[in-house]
């Protein structure tokens, strides 16, 4: 998908779709509406004063311009909800809203108008007004094909929406909305390959398949990619990433990006994700009822590959590296039992309660291993606990760290994103139900509070540096409630990174 702006008028641009946003309960229209209208007759107007439309959010209408009336063959309205709320969210859906209209009528282009970019709030301006409707255009028009046949019946085919443009005339404003554009596209780009690699089965996306990746990556955007393998990760004492890979024949990888956008000798901000491409529990065995989903849980390593490739994309001008941990979590005759004690990266031991609370061991290695770069500040994300899912279903993150600041920058980039972030509680008096009678630490602290012992667990190995944790386990796949969305993988948090690194940069 392809989003542009074009130097025209609304109504000299030739395009399939035309779609125009329109506010809740408003009869008349206003602005580049209005005279759109008086091109079209009236007829936004008289379909509003018969109720036929009202605005609501996510409501749409097809018109058919009589010909020669202007240059689109199709009017799509798209009900934007009331005024008072509109906030870069609404804007994002409508886009989306859109797009999927486009493809609905088996139309692969469409065109659009930023009349409410006018608006010019603080939070709202016309860049982010923009970047909302970039990434809404992009990250609907994403569908997950890569293992589905074609259908037989040419009809069938969904039709692919290549291309958006948001039309504009006035050359400043062009301009601007054209930055907000392109980095709205970037993240949602980035977005739809996280999306991508979570969707993927766990017999293609395995630790292997997300270093190529991360490889992939590098290349296109001239980053460094280090990627350590199993004898590697001996080498370097990665004991609780190979403690969980024991159990399984796919070789664990250390992934790590690295990006060189600020001043050498800058401390980086390092990202890091959990990419466990199959968890099946291990001996603590998970129930088969639902066990497919667990591949998602490489959700968090796909966000921070799909936030490395926006961060090249971009040339964020600040030093970034992202770390990815990845194994499969299964059971074998060489896996890791209940009541295991296990070594780590940092030199804490570790007793394995239960080999189902792996993603906090492959974490704590990797936290440890990042000491190295001296960060100015790390955030990691998983799909850590069911818990999370429990405790704030599928609206909010988890949010957890060691830094008040941190977590302020980060409900912050939540906001602005739509991927919104939620702090739990660390009160040191969570941290002794992971107390251990035979280790430094073990790996499950019962089921009160599982998601805050769990951040408690990642803690005890976070060197110096300001840490926060981000719990993805209730919002890193669905429905595809949102119109931006689709069933599967939402790629959650890349875009959030990516606002808090443009705001660190
Ligand atoms: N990957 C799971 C967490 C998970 C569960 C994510 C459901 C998304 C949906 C994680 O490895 C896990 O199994 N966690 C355990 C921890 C427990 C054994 C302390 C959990 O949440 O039950
Ligand atoms: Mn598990
Ligand atoms: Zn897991």
């Amino acid at each position: 998908m392809h989003v542009t702006v074009e130097r025209t008028d609304c109504t000299e641009f030739t395009t399939p779709l035309l779609a125009v946003n329109l506010f809740q309960g408003e009869a008349e229209p206003e602005g580049p509406v209005a005279s759109l209208d008086e091109k079209l007759g009236g007829e936004i107007r008289r379909l509003l004063e018969r109720g036929d439309f009202r605005g609501r959010e996510g409501e749409t209408a097809v018109l058919y311009p009589r010909d020669e009336a202007i240059f689109a063959e199709r009017v799509l309205l798209v009900g934007l909800g009331k005024r008072e709320e509109l906030d870069a969210e609404r804007l994002r859906r409508a886009a989306a809203t859109a797009v999927k209209g486009a493809a609905k009528l088996r139309l692969s282009r469409l065109a659009s108008i930023m009349h409410h970019a006018e608006m010019g709030t603080e939070e709202l301006t016309p860049h982010r007004a923009a970047q909302s409707a970039a990434e809404g255009a992009v990250l609907a028009a994403y569908r997950y094909t890569e293992t589905k046949s074609d259908p037989e019946d040419p009809d069938e085919k969904p039709v692919a929406v290549e291309a958006f443009s948001l039309l504009e005339k006035i050359e400043d404003k062009a301009r601007i909305l054209e930055q907000g554009v392109t980095v709205g596209a970037a993240l949602a780009r980035g977005e739809n390959l996280s999306r991508e690699l979570g969707n993927l089965p766990g017999n293609v996306a395995t630790p292997t398949y997300l270093a190529e990746t991360a490889e992939r990556i590098a290349r296109d955007t001239g980053m460094k990619a280090t990627i350590l393998g199993r004898s590697e990760l001996e080498a370097e004492g990665m004991k609780a990433l190979l403690a969980v890979a024991q159990g399984t024949d796919e070789e664990p990888k250390l992934i790590v990006l690295e990006h060189r956008g600020g001043s050498e000798g800058e401390r980086p901000l390092v990202l890091v994700g959990k990419g466990l491409t199959f968890d099946a529990g291990g001996i603590s065995i998970k129930p088969s009822q639902s066990m497919e989903l667990m591949k998602f849980d490489m959700c968090g390593g796909a966000a921070v590959l799909g936030a490395m490739q926006a961060v090249g994309e971009l040339g964020v001008p600040a030093n970034v590296i992202g770390v990815v941990p990845a194994s499969e979590n299964l059971l074998s005759g060489s896996a890791m039992k209940p009541g295991d004690v296990i070594g780590s990266h940092l030199g804490k031991t570790i007793e394995v309660i239960n080999t189902d609370a792996e993603g906090r061991l492959i974490l704590a290695d990797a936290l440890s291993y990042v000491r190295r770069f001296d960060p100015r500040a790390v955030i990691d994300v998983a799909t850590l606990t069911g818990a999370c899912g429990i405790a704030l279903g599928k609206h909010a993150l988890g949010l957890m760290g060691n830094d008040e600041g941190l977590i302020d920058e980060i409900r912050g980039a939540g906001d602005r994103s739509g991927e919104r972030a939620w702090p739990l509680p660390m009160f040191q008096e969570y941290r002794k139900q992971i107390d251990s009678d035979y280790a430094d630490i073990k790996n499950s602290g019962g089921r009160p509070a599982g998601t805050i012992t769990a951040g408690w667990f990642l803690r005890e190995f976070v060197g110096d540096f300001p840490w926060a944790h981000l719990d993805i386990a209730g919002v890193a796949w669905g429905d595809g409630d949102l119109s931006y969305q689709s069933k599967g993988a939402t790629g959650i948090p890349t875009r959030l990174f990516l606002e808090w690194l443009l705001a660190r940069a």
